[in-house]
């Protein structure tokens, strides 16, 4: 029995332990060996043949052989039982060699039996039912429980490795998975999803059922194993604290706890983040999560914070998202109100009215707008003089308008008040100083330093901008005001406005100057009367009068100026072949001295032109070519006839117009026109034509007509419109051939060209509407019939593959050729 199982040795995995080579060999001479053997395995399994060397007769196997491994005195090593990896996953085993007198001659040698895995045991969950809670908003992916199975095989082989997953999640909605497990591990996490979305108030409790499976997984073999799992969510501590509020310019203690933030569990390891990037950061936490501000705040420098909280785990991970702390600095009244200025200063008129309003004090206050601290109250605690009475002003107690209260006052009894003004907030008070300056009425009018600034003679060309007279009147009333300040305006002589006059502010002196230029053609002499104002109204009862003008004579002297054309460019058209002399044009210069004129080219660079000196008018002399200049451009010259021979310059642009010397011609040289042979009614084609001349503005305007009378009996042409033509056959009896109709093309230009074209139409047998004609059969020289055979055996070729599928079709009527031919009579004629 034990040699008929020899065969079984194929299961066996030998390897040497002493390294010398004894793959495929199953008997050999003892020495220390190590097997490795499948557990498992049923029945007397063969393992090693020891081979006796004399003196040796017979073998002895002690060790750890648990009653299975047994060896025959012959030396074959065998087990009887299965073996169990799991019981014992290695066996030593020492095997003696005896002599005939059973004493040992060799060893005990060491025979070492690996036992190797089978997937002969479960995975098993250590618990049937697992419980677990996550907090609301948990990051995902971080485990916040496991569930572990056990496998006894060998976790080195597939048949240890455990995967793990979630087969069902209840509930479940919408197909969104809410937890994930972690397939080597057991770790539970929340997904993504269920990091947004889980919320203990909507539903606290899920239940999952989760497996594990042997060889990795991967194998149909695998055992598996599943566990029942509850979790529960929840409520997520960590949570932003609400808006605080922090109110400045504390007195107490700091740090200060302002408030706290806590993660889920303990452990955390708590830190702010301040991304506004503060150059002073006052805000600080402790590792309970107690949040500190760290010295007084002010909400003058800065009225609100906004910073992070962050819980991180021992390894520097963030737990959670952070939380967003919003601070807002409460604002207590610790700012007195300001002036706007050290000095600020009113004008009040003399005689103004009691009640009139003579400024408004605006004071600031640098705490919270709209608040206590910042509503302002004004009140006058000091005039200075208090002459001619205390009080003479007013002040509305929260606008900070002042008033005349008394009196009008005047500018002799004091001409500026010293006012302390109090400006009070809730808690502080602020002394402003506002001076008060008594200003003079405008009662008095400015009065000319003289009524007449004689008289001064200028050349008309004299420049714009210059000078040309200083006049000064005077004004009373107190200086630099509106009152004194005059404004000087041109009442007679100037309709045309040529003359201005500015006012220098400090000494209000007038300087006339030229804003136009002079024309002794038009005023020769100008009487001008100047007035003097001030900007300010004069007081109820005075009025200017006439020393507040003055008189003055400007006398404009003619200078000799250059002629002057009625255009600075004239324009002509004319045709390009135009006869030599013809006159193009005339130009007109006027001096305006009326000296004559005598006109001249420039830049005649063609020499197409010439201009008569005295009339002015342009005369061709030169043929003109349009292809070389469309437009000709010279300079005329206007020049005075003695005197200085003041000359000026005009420009003269001549635009030569095409000429029709392009006949009419067929739109396309070859064109494919065609009719389909025989014609079973008359028939037409439509043909284009077209111009070189590039002359028409609303497109070609053709006429038509056939070029032979002998032919009107078989052919008649159309026109369609400007360009286009239809030409029809008079009845149906023609050639299978192409015949050339001369036709007459007309342009209708100036002059008329006419052209003759052949225009060629071919009678054609048709298939499928298209042109079906033997090449060759015109012979001769290639022409325009050639290239239309040439291109028609591409239609032929076509032609005699439907052809051939006709006559396939229609063989058994034995009527080919006639077939063919009604199967292009068949083809509807085109037009
Ligand atoms: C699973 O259980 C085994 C045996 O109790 C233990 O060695 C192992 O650490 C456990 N694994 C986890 C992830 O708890
Ligand atoms: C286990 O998870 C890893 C990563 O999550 C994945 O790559 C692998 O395919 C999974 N194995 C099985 C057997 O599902
Ligand atoms: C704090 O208040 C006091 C008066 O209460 C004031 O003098 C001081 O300027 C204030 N400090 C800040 C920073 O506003
Ligand atoms: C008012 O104050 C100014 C300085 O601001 C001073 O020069 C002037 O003398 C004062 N006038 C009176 C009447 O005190
Ligand atoms: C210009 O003024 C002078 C005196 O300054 C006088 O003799 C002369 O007649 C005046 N000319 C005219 C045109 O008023
Ligand atoms: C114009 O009025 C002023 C006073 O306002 C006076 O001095 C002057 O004589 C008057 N001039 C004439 C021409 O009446
Ligand atoms: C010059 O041309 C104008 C039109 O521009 C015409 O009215 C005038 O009669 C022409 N003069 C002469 C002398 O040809
Ligand atoms: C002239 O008639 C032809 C044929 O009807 C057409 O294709 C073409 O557009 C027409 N041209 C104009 C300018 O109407």
């Amino acid at each position: 029995m034990m040699q008929a199982q020899l065969h079984c040795l194929c299961l066996l995995i030998l390897h040497l332990a002493t390294g010398y080579s004894h793959e495929g060999k199953f008997s050999g001479p003892l020495q220390p060996m190590t097997f490795s053997v499948f557990e498992g395995q049923q029945g007397s399994q063969v393992i090693f043949q020891f081979k006796a060397s004399p003196p040796a007769m017979t073998f002895k196997l002690t060790g750890e052989t648990d009653g299975i491994f047994q060896i025959q005195p012959d030396g074959l090593l065998y087990h009887n039982g299965a073996l169990d990896r799991e019981t014992r996953a290695v066996h030593k085993l020492q095997v003696s060699a005896l002599n005939a007198q059973g004493a040992t001659v060799q060893g005990p040698v060491p025979i070492t039996i690996e036992v190797k895995d089978i997937n002969d045991n479960r995975p098993t969950f250590l618990q049937l039912k697992y419980e677990g809670s996550v907090r609301q908003n948990s990051r995902p992916g971080k485990p916040f429980m496991y569930v572990n199975a056990t496998d006894l095989d060998d976790p080195a082989t597939p048949n240890g490795q455990l995967v793990y997953e979630i087969v069902i999640q209840l509930p479940k909605i919408n197909n969104v998975m809410y937890f994930q497990i972690n397939n080597k591990t057991g770790g539970i996490s929340l997904t993504r999803h269920g990091a947004l979305e889980l919320d203990p108030t909507k539903n606290s409790n899920y239940n999952l059922v989760v497996s594990v499976k042997d060889m990795g997984g991967q194998n149909e073999n695998s055992f598996s194993d599943s566990t029942s799992v509850d979790i529960m969510v929840k409520e997520n501590i960590w949570k932003a604290p609400e808006l605080l509020e922090i109110v400045e310019n504390s007195t107490d203690p700091h740090p200060l706890k302002i408030t706290q933030v806590q993660w889920n569990e303990p452990g955390a390891k708590y830190s702010l983040v301040d991304k506004e990037k503060l150059p002073r950061f006052p805000f600080t936490i402790d590792q309970e999560g107690n949040i500190y501000v760290t010295q007084p705040l002010d909400r003058e420098e800065k009225d609100s914070y906004v910073f992070y909280a962050v819980a991180k785990d021992e390894n520097g991970e963030l737990l959670s998202i952070p939380l967003q702390i919003g601070v807002k600095v409460k604002d207590i009244n610790d700012n007195p109100p300001t002036c706007p200025s050290a000095v600020t200063v009113f004008e009040v008129q003399e005689n103004e009215n009691i009640g009139s309003n003579i400024g408004t004090l605006t004071a600031h206050d640098r705490d919270e707008e709209n608040t206590a601290s910042t509503v302002l109250a004004y009140k006058i605690v000091d005039q200075i003089p208090a002459f001619p009475k205390e009080g003479l002003f007013l002040v509305q107690a929260y606008t900070g308008v002042f008033q005349l209260a008394k009196q009008s006052l005047k500018k002799q009894d004091t001409p500026q008040y010293n006012l302390t003004v109090q400006v009070s907030d809730k808690d502080f008070n602020t002394l402003c100083q506002v001076e008060i300056h008594v200003i003079d009425i405008n009662d008095q009018i400015p009065i000319f330093e003289k009524s007449d600034y004689g008289n001064l003679t200028l050349a008309e060309d004299t420049a714009v901008g210059s000078t040309i007279l200083t006049i000064q009147a005077t004004d009373a009333d107190e200086p630099l005001t509106g009152s004194s300040k005059i404004l000087y305006r041109i009442t007679q002589g100037d309709s045309e406005g040529r003359l201005g006059i500015d006012t220098d502010p400090q000494t209000n002196a007038g300087y006339v100057i030229i804003k136009k230029p002079l024309d002794f053609e038009t005023v020769a002499v100008h009487n001008l009367v100047f007035q003097a104002e001030n900007p300010e109204p004069l007081v109820h009862g005075v009025n200017y009068n006439s020393s507040s003008s003055a008189t003055f004579k400007l006398i404009v002297t003619n200078v000799n100026e250059a002629p002057q054309f009625t255009q600075n460019i004239y324009q002509a058209k004319v045709r390009e072949d135009v006869a030599i002399g013809t006159k193009v044009g005339n130009v007109t210069a006027k001096d305006p001295e009326n000296l004559d004129i005598s006109y001249s080219l420039k830049n005649n660079k063609r020499g197409w032109l010439k201009i008569d000196p005295v009339t002015g008018e342009i005369f061709t002399m030169a043929p003109m070519d349009r292809e070389a200049e469309s437009v000709y451009r010279v300079q005329v010259v206007a020049t005075e006839v003695g005197g200085s021979s003041l000359s000026s310059v005009a420009t003269f642009h001549l635009a030569l117009s095409d000429v029709n010397d392009n006949p009419p011609r067929l739109a396309t040289d070859h064109p494919h026109l065609f009719l389909c042979h025989p014609l079973q009614a008359p028939g037409s084609v439509i043909f284009e034509a077209t111009d070189d001349d590039q002359q028409f503005f609303r497109g070609p305007r053709f006429t038509f007509s056939l070029g032979s009378k002998v032919l009107e009996n078989d052919w008649e042409v159309k026109r369609i419109n400007g360009s286009h033509a239809k030409l029809s056959t008079k009845h149906t009896n023609f050639e299978e051939r192409v015949y050339s109709v001369p036709i007459h093309i007309s342009d209708g230009g100036e002059p008329e060209l006419k052209g003759t074209v052949s225009l060629p139409v071919t009678f054609c047998k048709c298939v499928e509407g298209s042109c079906f004609r033997p090449a060759g059969h015109q012979s001769g020289m290639p022409t325009v019939g050639m290239a239309v055979g040439i291109l028609l055996t591409t239609f032929l070729v076509i032609g005699i593959i439907l052809a051939v599928v006709f006559i396939r079709i229609k063989k058994n009527e034995g009527k080919d050729n006639v077939e063919i031919a009604q199967a292009c009579e068949a083809q509807p004629l085109r037009n």
